[in-house]
């Protein structure tokens, strides 16, 4: 498969508009206050009013979140579906106003050089063929003194039984087989470089940043226990920031 048709793929399928609805169930699962408190840390210094961008804004998890600390934000996504439903989870929080979406591509960013205050993007360079990329047109939109925050995570190894309760779960919360996962990604997943940490943050130390922060365990923070035991404990993510200097 061609990065493309990764594309075409992950926008008309892996996120269309059951599996946009499916996602944004597992939205209560998250805590608010912990990835509030994760943002704050990680955009320290950017101050309220100035623009943010959403790179992969999804459902708008992270949008209401950044909107509601009084940024201007500017979202993009792959898929149209996720973004509706963003919109209606924005408007339904009195949000819309602060936020302007619109559908575009991490790895090739709809905007001139040095025009944001900061670039936030969670759980999407993990769906990127060319996550290098998305992290150097961060980097190339960023005005001198901007931060980019992202937050990614890595999937991690399960017994049978943890397994089983994650699928268990992912069925009576949205209705999908156990199994849907494997139709979508067997094609691709070779193409999904998934890149670590580490490698987040060499990356923007060789687009010119400064490093400010690599965590690798965010989840205590930010989901808590009963997300990770329900869902099977399959996932962990991990946090990098850094600044552009001046
Ligand atoms: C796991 S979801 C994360 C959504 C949201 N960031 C959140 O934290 O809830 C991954 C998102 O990445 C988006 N995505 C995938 N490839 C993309 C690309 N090339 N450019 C922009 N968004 C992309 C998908 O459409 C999906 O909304």
């Amino acid at each position: 498969m061609s990065h493309q048709e990764v594309k075409q793929f992950m926008r008309s399928e892996r996120w269309n508009a059951s599996n946009a609805k499916a996602y944004d169930a597992y939205r209560f699962l998250s805590k608010d206050q912990g990835w509030r408190n994760l943002l704050r840390g990680m955009l320290q210094g950017v101050p309220s009013g100035a623009t943010v961008l959403e790179m992969g804004a999804g459902t708008g998890f992270i949008t209401s979140i950044l909107a509601a600390e009084g940024y201007q934000v500017l979202g993009f996504d792959l898929s149209e579906d996720m973004l509706d439903r963003a919109r209606q989870n924005l408007a339904d929080r009195g949000l819309s106003d602060r936020v302007s979406l619109r559908q575009g591509d991490a790895e090739s960013v709809d905007l001139p050089d040095s025009t944001v205050d900061a670039v936030v993007s969670r759980w999407v360079l993990w769906t990127l063929p060319r996550p290098r990329l998305a992290i150097a047109e961060a980097a190339r939109v960023l005005k001198p003194g901007g931060i980019a925050a992202f937050i990614d995570g890595r999937v991690l190894s399960q017994g049978w039984a943890a397994r089983w309760r994650g699928q268990l779960t992912d069925y009576f919360l949205t209705g999908r087989k156990p199994g849907w996962r494997d139709a979508c990604y067997a094609n691709f997943d070779d193409q999904l470089p998934r890149i670590s940490a580490e490698e987040v943050a060499e990356c923007l130390t060789e687009q010119g940043l400064e490093v400010r922060e690599v965590n690798t365990d965010v989840d205590r923070i930010t989901d808590g226990p009963v997300r990770s035991w329900l869902m099977g404990g399959g996932w962990t993510s991990h946090a990098v920031s850094a600044v552009k200097p001046i």
